[in-house]
């Protein structure tokens, strides 16, 4: 948090406590009113202003790190073959995050992967995300909070600046093998800041993805369950549904945390920044500190599709072979002998059978 402040010391000004204060106050009304009250509270998170940035990392930042960690835990519980195992392949592992901001679910991912060994040991990252002000904070998280807890561990992030509202296709596509070698795709508390009227384009751009990865990908989502974001979640819930192997849908979960992982020290001061940001009545408001949350998730796998055969794919292009008539219209070019009748052997023995 220091770090999005732009500040160069280990600690936090009360100034800059006051400020994330009133920033994560006003995100948890954002979160909870969707647009009810325009004059009161926005109906989106300007992530592009600092003060938001930090007040989000406060708001959901440890909470949201631990997700992660709690859903494969949970998938593994009930089916062990759907993660990919790192190990498959010297220890890589390719994921994309969909509305990715901090990254900061990356560190229950980490977590559950290498908590009884170093079976991950690059992981590569595709960040998709509108705003591009986020670097700087990933940078922290990837430097400073994974590196703290898995130093052996390599990171290699490729930052996609899109909008999931509007066709990317064209600017997924400038990514194209990045994304086909995907194994993991995080759909982690965006779709919840997406209204439900841009599914269809949301959609296109995830089905572009899926479609263009060649091995299993495993899909988590988790979402806030809250009532007036369900809808948010509800549409891509349907689609899997019918496009994937659901492992595991949970419509409604509450994670309990307990208050120990959840504290942050501040070195050489003693004081916790939890204690300065939720505890300590500083400017009359005191938010509480959350220690649990409700999201709905899902689990599941989209295979790639089974390579067509060969000689299918021969015996279509031979019938497409085609040109333009001086009409403009379409109209068949006589096929060259050969590749007709090596296309359709089985034609030699009517034809000769009608002569
Ligand atoms: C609540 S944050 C979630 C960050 C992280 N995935 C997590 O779980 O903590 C939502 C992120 O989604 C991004 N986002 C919202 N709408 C988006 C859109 N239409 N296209 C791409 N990213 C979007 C925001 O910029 C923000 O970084």
């Amino acid at each position: 948090m220091v770090n999005i402040w732009g500040g160069t010391r280990n600690h936090l000004s009360n100034s800059l406590v006051k400020k994330t204060r009133r920033a994560l106050i006003e995100i948890r009304g954002i979160y909870r009113f969707r647009g009810d009250f325009p004059g009161k509270y926005p109906s989106s998170i300007k992530y592009r202003l600092r003060e938001n940035r930090a007040g989000y990392l406060a708001a959901f930042g440890q909470r949201h790190a631990y997700l992660t960690y709690l859903q494969v835990k949970r998938v593994e519980g009930t089916n062990t073959g759907v993660i990919p195992n790192p190990e498959n392949s010297k220890g890589e592992l390719v994921v994309t995050t969909l509305g990715a901001g901090p990254a900061i679910e990356m560190y229950g991912l980490c977590l559950a992967l290498n908590e009884d060994s170093q079976r991950l040991q690059k992981l590569r990252l595709n960040l998709i995300d509108k705003e591009g002000e986020w670097s700087s904070s990933r940078h922290t998280v990837f430097e400073k909070v994974l590196k703290d807890t898995f130093p052996k561990l390599e990171i290699v992030p490729t930052e996609i600046d899109a909008d999931l509202t509007t066709d990317c296709v064209s600017k997924l596509a400038g990514y194209y093998d990045k994304l086909a070698a995907t194994q993991i795709l995080l759909i982690y508390n965006v779709l919840n800041e997406i209204h439900v009227r841009h599914a269809a384009a949301v959609w296109k751009n995830i089905n572009f993805i899926l479609k263009a990865c060649d091995r299993p990908v495993l899909i988590l989502v988790m979402e806030p369950s809250v009532p007036k974001a369900r809808a948010r979640v509800e549409w891509l819930r349907r689609q899997l549904a019918q496009s994937s192997d659901v492992i595991l849908d949970v419509p409604e979960e509450e994670f309990v945390f307990d208050t120990e992982p959840t504290r942050i020290e501040l070195e050489g001061t003693g004081d916790g920044l939890n204690d300065r940001l939720f505890d300590q009545p500083l400017d009359g408001r005191r938010p509480a500190l959350q220690q649990t949350v409700k999201r709905t998730h899902l689990a599941c796998v989209v295979r790639p599709r089974s390579p067509v055969p060969a000689e299918q794919v021969q015996r279509q292009l031979a019938s497409l072979e085609a040109k333009r008539g001086p009409t403009g219209r379409f109209k068949k070019r006589p096929f060259p002998q050969q590749t007709f009748w090596d296309s359709f052997p089985e034609w030699v023995k009517d034809s000769l059978g009608k002569e």
